[in-house]
């Protein structure tokens, strides 16, 4: 037939491979070619230049003289088009091989439209919002030039002192691997070389947010299985949804700085997984690891850092001055710097900036898009937690003629803003306040009296003025919680109170006798155990960014309806932590039934108090549990049942179960699948979330939801380090969080 010849060869080739495979694999060849093309032309001293990345801050003349000697790769912290260009056409016309800069930012939650910290994008168990949060980001950004971000952050953490947790997904690795994977198709969009793509940088590999005592830069003690099962499992899905690159972490790691660690950036990262993209150091930590007593002086730092596997360092300059000594020493192969060239360049030919360098210094109409901050909105929206409700005080109904707005938070568009905001714009933010007066200003008086002028506020001169103002209306609203720079790094805390007089602010409010709504915009989980018996309602929103205001007065007047769930335990107080669901049994665990603190008797003798393990002064229960969070509806769960109960470990077990709103609004509800394995060759914890799904029903409307399972997912790293399903007995619950669900057992047979 005529048309045959016309047939591309691949077609012919079917099914073995696809047309779309060839066409992979034809500009990956061709990509090999150049990369090995530009190799053999370059000199040690180009090969490490473009393993150096350096700082900015506007300061182009300085970084020009180096770009032309060929001695940058990388540039981080320039935003501006027009000097990005012009940064970039020294590269490309006046240095010898014209290699592209790579042009880098910490784009976290947002580059001009600000989503909620990646902590509340968490709450909302839906990874379209972390995509779309993390889409919107990269056009914003490669508006500008930007190709490149340092996000997802996707360290596992359990430990709410830690700063830094606001950056991540919160305690789970599930949860995490899920949003920090949505997070890298979002930056990465289709294919990495659109221009509006930006490479993704999951970090911070690895085990950072494990740092001891929850204060940053420290260091971690992870044993290789821990390793494996909780804090690895992020990355490795983050590396499978294709991220572009991995930045090292700072914590050394049972003796082992990340940025040293061979184990992890070599065996693992690239043996096991197969990434073949490029690792880049933290800030300094290539130098740093003198500091850690790792290596005795930057020679020593260097050759560490490149012998274990990175490519690209940040800003400390060791890289090109010690490697070539280095390298003429033979301490250092020079093959070895030849794999981290090769690893760099191809992210840059993947990005398309040998074709296309130059950014569209006039395309900057695509900031704050109204698309942007509808999807900012709606994150914000699915990231408030509703803690409690009683006497259904939310939603706010007509009857309610007039709102107090008091508190720290409730008009500071900066603070809402969270941390890692370098280019969010704090007049481009809608405030509680504001969007109050907007959305119902026309029908509902609104006093507002702050009380307290900031989150740290110790003058308790204008409480009384608050009380009194909120006496006169029907509901207060009150906002708390911390400024932004209370979280974020290197800002961990000791005590996770409301800072300032914020307690005797709450305290003074319920004290009118009105209903007080408590709304919290935090970095964290806070301890308000106290503050929350105050209050009526609480609505948690962390950091909601540029549109939290409107998506607030929505929620509190039942325009949206709350769904978010706790991506991480609140602890009744500090000296809990660490607290978290998925902690492995005790020999002796608690029960409910504990004897505490004023239950003992003056000079009781020694006795075991029961034989669990508890706190005298704190039980063992947190203040809300992981995967916690109420609706303005209700739900119900029932007729679970499983495919099977006795299943083979090339099974996929199905879960099906019936969920009904039983109230009396449309509502969205996060079903959780949690499973145990009740006896292994190492304990296991004593549950882990395995699957979630968000479900939408009207009030009265039943739906039967299915979760499948392969059987392949109940495997861990055991007792010999294989990763194995062990065949015995399991327990699965459905949820709506992790502390609650019937029991259901099934097993795994040989
Ligand atoms: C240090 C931080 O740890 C890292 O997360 C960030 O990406 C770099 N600085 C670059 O700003």
């Amino acid at each position: 037939m005529k048309t045959v010849k016309f047939f591309p060869l691949c077609m012919l080739l079917l099914p073995f491979v696809s047309c779309t495979q060839v066409a992979v694999d034809k500009k990956e060849a061709a990509m090999d070619k150049k990369i090995e093309n530009l190799l053999s032309r370059m000199t040690l001293e180009e090969k490490l230049g473009q393993m150096n990345q350096v700082s900015s801050y506007g300061n182009i003349e300085d970084i020009s003289g180096l770009i032309k000697k060929g001695e940058v790769g990388s540039i981080l912290n320039e935003v501006d088009p027009v000097r990005i260009n012009a940064l970039q056409r020294v590269a490309i016309e006046e240095s010898r091989l014209g290699i592209p800069l790579l042009m880098a930012r910490d784009v976290i939650h947002g580059f001009k439209t600000i989503f909620p910290i990646p902590l509340g994008q968490a709450a909302s168990f839906d990874p379209q919002v972390a995509e779309a949060g993390a889409r919107v980001a990269a056009i914003e950004a490669s508006s500008v030039g930007i190709r490149w971000t340092f996000a997802p952050m996707i360290d596992v953490a359990r430990d709410p002192r830690w700063g830094r947790i606001a950056e991540g997904c919160g305690e789970d690795t599930y949860l995490t691997s899920v949003m920090g994977a949505a997070m890298v198709r979002g930056f990465q969009g289709d294919s990495l070389n659109s221009p509006t793509s930006i490479a993704a940088c999951p970090k911070h590999f690895v085990g950072y947010g494990a740092v001891e005592g929850g204060r940053d830069y420290n260091s971690t003690f992870i044993p290789e299985r821990r390793l494996r099962n909780v804090y690895l499992p992020p990355f490795e899905m983050a590396a499978k949804a294709g991220a572009a690159t991995f930045m090292t972490s700072f914590n050394d790691n049972d003796g082992v700085p990340s940025t040293g660690n061979k184990f992890i950036l070599k065996d693992v990262l690239r043996g096991e997984w197969g990434f073949d993209g490029l690792v880049v150091t933290d800030w300094a930590s290539a130098n740093e690891m003198v500091g850690h007593g790792f290596a005795t002086d930057s020679k020593e730092a260097a050759m560490k850092a490149v012998n274990a596997g990175v490519d690209m360092e940040m800003v400390s300059y060791t890289f090109v001055k010690e490697l070539p000594a280095l390298v003429w020493e033979g301490k250092v192969k020079e093959a070895v710097v030849d794999e981290a060239v090769r690893n760099i360049l191809r992210v840059k030919y993947r990005l398309g900036l040998f074709d296309n360098p130059y950014t569209d210094e006039k395309k900057t109409d695509i900031l704050y898009a109204p698309s942007h901050l509808e999807a900012a909105r709606q994150a914000a929206v699915e990231s408030a937690i509703l803690l409690k409700n009683d006497r259904e005080v939310l939603p706010l109904q007509p009857s309610v003629k007039s709102v107090a707005v008091v508190g720290p938070l409730a008009n500071a568009p900066y603070e809402q803003m969270g941390t890692w905001v370098f280019d969010g714009d704090k007049s481009r933010v809608i405030t509680p306040l504001n969007a109050i007066k907007n959305l119902v200003g026309d029908k509902v008086q609104i006093i507002y009296e702050p009380g307290l002028a900031f989150s740290r506020d110790k003058n308790t001169a204008g409480i009384a003025k608050a009380a009194s103002a909120a006496s006169r209306a029907d509901v207060i609203l009150a906002f708390v919680g911390e400024e932004s720079i209370l979280s974020g790094e290197a800002h961990c805390l000791a005590d996770l109170n409301l800072q300032g007089a914020q307690s005797e602010l709450i305290a003074a409010l319920a004290r009118t006798g009105k209903p007080v709504v408590m709304i919290v915009m935090a970095g964290r989980p806070l301890t308000i155990e106290k503050e929350a018996e105050l209050a009526s309602s609480v609505l948690y929103s962390f950091h909601p960014g540029t549109m939290g205001g409107p998506a607030i007065a929505d929620l509190l007047w039942g325009i949206s309806v709350p769904s978010g769930k706790t991506p991480m335990t609140f602890p009744r107080m500090t000296g809990q932590i660490p607290v978290y669901y998925a902690h492995n049994n005790t020999g002796r665990p608690a029960t409910k039934n504990e004897v505490l603190l004023d239950d003992i008797a003056v000079e009781a003798g020694q006795t075991s108090l029961g034989c669990t393990s508890f706190y005298l002064d704190a039980g063992f229960e947190p203040l809300y549990p992981f995967g916690y969070g109420l609706s303005y509806t209700t739900f119900r769960y029932g007729n679970v049942r499983l495919s099977s109960k006795e299943l083979r470990k090339d099974d996929v077990l199905t879960v099906t179960f019936d969920l009904e709103n039983t109230g009396k609004y449309e509502g969205t509800e996060v079903a959780q699948l949690y499973v145990q394995d009740k006896v292994g060759s190492v304990t296991r914890p004593v549950k882990e979330l395995k699957r979630f799904t968000r479900v939408t029903l009207k009030p009265g409307e039943k739906r039967s939801i299915t979760f499948e399972l392969p059987v392949s997912e109940l495997a861990f790293w055991n007792i010999d380090m294989e990763k194995v399903v062990e065949p015995g007995d399991f327990a699965l619950w459905v949820a709506p969080d992790s502390q609650s669900g019937e029991e259901i057992p099934f097993e795994v047979i040989e």
